[in-house]
């Protein structure tokens, strides 16, 4: 795991979306893993900025969003679907046939997590798996006591969860209680992985994702287990990592972001 601490949230999501973009730039048919969540609205505004400059392509490029909420129909405000549509795929130049979300309307839940973890494999796997990372620690919507080896199925939401995410429902109990998600399994298969996390309410969860042990109470600490994980935080994300004058020292010694890219 690499981790990269940026003094203001602006610099981390800038630095996030050009990890993204550059990789994207090396390979055109590229297989992006997507994020929801409000850490992410910055780095997709970034991406369309970026796309509309010229300065990434994203007419080859297939997206795989890491979860969606069981029961929303895709029209829905609320659903991941509606999100990526409203904030990156609307307004970039990508193909929307080759976006990809779990169907929150499936019938059959096995049947959908089955066709999600094959349309993945059809396409080769994830090339670059954007995440952030819930309050309790959940990457995706794995939450406490998820399999670290778990592929894409549905979850029963934390009531952490349901504090951090009902509050853009209204009401805020119309927000389902179940989701479709990749699994940890599913998240560790991805080639490369990028994490962002800022703000102060996340200091605590970042510490123990990237320095507590490895464990299925904190879904994000299995990135611990990943070949080619680099951890993005602002100052206020980083305050309780106790070795960041590491990382800091590593940062600042790669003037060409080897251990990064
Ligand atoms: P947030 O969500 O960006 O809204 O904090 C992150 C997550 O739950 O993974």
């Amino acid at each position: 795991m690499e981790v990269i601490i940026r003094p203001t949230t602006k610099e981390a999501v800038n630095l996030t979306a050009k990890l993204i973009a550059e990789a994207i730039n090396q390979k055109p048919f590229f297989k992006l893993g997507l994020a929801t969540g409000a850490t992410m609205e910055a780095v997709y505004a970034d991406l369309v900025a970026m796309n509309q400059a010229k300065e990434v392509d994203f007419s080859l490029v297939h997206t795989f969003n890491l979860d969606e909420y069981i029961g929303l129909d895709p029209e829905d405000p609320n659903s991941y679907r509606y999100y990526m549509n409203k904030h990156l795929f609307s307004k970039i130049n990508i193909d929307m046939r080759n976006t990809n979300l779990p169907n929150g309307l499936a019938e059959d839940e096995i049947a959908e997590g089955l066709r999600y973890e094959s349309a993945i494999a059809a396409a080769g796997g994830i090339d670059l798996q954007l995440l952030g990372i819930g309050n309790d620690g959940h990457i995706g919507f794995n939450e406490p006591i998820s399999s670290l080896a778990g592929r894409t199925r549905s979850k029963a939401l934390t009531p952490a969860t349901y504090a951090q995410n009902s509050v853009y429902f209204t009401p805020p109990e119309s927000m389902p209680k179940r989701a479709f998600t990749m699994g940890v399994g599913t998240i560790l298969g991805a080639e490369r992985i990028v994490m962002l996390i800022t703000g102060a309410k996340k200091a605590e969860i970042a510490a123990k994702a990237i320095e507590g042990p490895v464990t299925s109470m904190v879904t994000g600490s299995a990135l611990q287990m990943h070949p080619r994980t680099v951890v993005v935080l602002d100052e206020a994300a980083a305050a309780n990592l106790t070795q960041k004058d590491y990382y800091n020292w590593v940062f600042a010694n790669e003037p060409e972001w080897k251990p990064y890219r």
